[in-house]
């Protein structure tokens, strides 16, 4: 069986910078024309000017026809004039909230919501998205707990203050999230492969299983089932995007490891294979392609990729540097192929 379907864009992914940028940007580049690059880097990328230089580095990475497009990070000091002017020139399309502490370099991210109010109001006037990482950092709210309070504790309240204001939950792993983004006008989620595959039985699976660990972390199947149905809907609200977030395997087995899945070589494959499961695969195309574009106001791919049902087995690792980095499925059999 094959199928051909409009080339793929990923509106989340981790390229990070100099040898790990090298490494793993052939992967998404394989597949996906398009991809938002998420700014925590260190240090974060905070400014328009530094949006600018970091999409300069991905192109000089050397990815043919395939196009970064940039978030921004939010502080509480970001300057809304910055924010608009990056977003006119094209240095940045989005920005980003990580509320501080709540994941992999977010030291800098926002502690005072109310403090970048004026940031969000010009966002809304000049229809750029904010992506959010929904989740409390509490240490009294339970990990598992800490997506569905944020949603009632800090963007509820965002939400219904600015109407206009295009929001993405960012890597939904909720129920909780699924009916919020269905509830609301201009609200959106993206969906990654591994939050579609797995539940949180993979990190305890036999033993602690490091590799299973990201934020916001895996949760219960009933959860897991929400998602599936969110994104097989065919509803424009659902779309691809991987939160593909390599790190070198050392970082990971560690006393205290670091959270993350890489995902984009395999990416691709696993929404096809979870949407096949369901009987959905003629809905495939605008999740992966279309509701995206449609959300960030660009224009719809025009290349095609051709997915063929056979199975393979990735590798369990590749390497950046001198470094492993461990590959989402990596050693399993995967039952669809991307055609080169
Ligand atoms: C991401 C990373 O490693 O940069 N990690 C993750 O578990 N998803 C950060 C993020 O998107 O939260
Ligand atoms: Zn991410």
């Amino acid at each position: 069986m094959m199928l051909t379907i409009a080339r793929p864009d990923d509106w989340h992914l981790h390229l990070r910078d100099g040898a790990m940028l090298e490494a793993v940007l052939p992967y998404t580049a394989a597949h996906f024309g398009r991809a938002l690059a998420m700014p925590n880097l260190v240090p974060p990328v905070t400014t328009a000017a530094l949006a600018a230089a970091y999409r300069q580095r991905i192109l000089d990475a050397g990815a043919g026809d395939f196009e970064p497009v940039l978030a921004g990070y939010l502080t509480n000091r970001t300057d809304p004039d910055d924010v608009a002017a990056g977003f006119r020139d094209g240095a940045w399309r989005a920005m980003k909230l990580y509320p501080a502490k709540a994941t992999t370099n977010s030291d800098h991210g926002v502690t005072d919501i109310d403090s970048i109010r004026p940031v969000f109001e010009r966002m809304a006037e000049i229809g750029m998205p904010l992506c959010v990482h929904g989740e409390v950092t509490s240490d009294d709210v339970d990990i598992f707990d800490r997506e569905a309070v944020f949603l009632d504790t800090v963007l509820t309240p965002v939400r219904e203050a600015l109407p206009s204001l295009k929001i993405i939950v960012e890597h939904a792993t909720t129920r909780q999230s699924v009916e919020f983004v269905e509830a609301y006008a201009n609200t959106w989620a993206s969906l990654t492969p591994h939050h579609l595959w797995w539940n949180r039985n993979a990190i305890f699976a036999g033993g602690l299983r490091p590799h299973a660990y990201c934020l916001p972390v895996l949760k219960r199947e009933e959860h897991r089932k929400a998602l599936v149905r969110a994104a097989i809907s065919g509803d424009a609200k659902f779309f691809a995007g991987t939160d593909s977030a390599p790190h070198p395997v050392h970082r990971k087995e560690s006393d205290c490891g670091c959270a993350g899945v890489f995902c984009a070589p395999t990416a691709l494959s696993t929404y096809a294979e979870v949407f096949e499961r369901e009987g959905a695969l003629e809905r495939l195309e605008t999740f992966t392609s279309f509701h995206g574009a449609d959300c960030y106001g660009v224009p719809r791919p025009t290349e095609t990729v051709t997915l063929v049902k056979e199975a393979w087995t990735p590798p369990e690792t590749i390497t950046a540097g001198e470094h492993p980095v461990r590959v989402f499925r990596g050693g399993e059999s995967v039952a669809w192929r991307v055609e080169a």
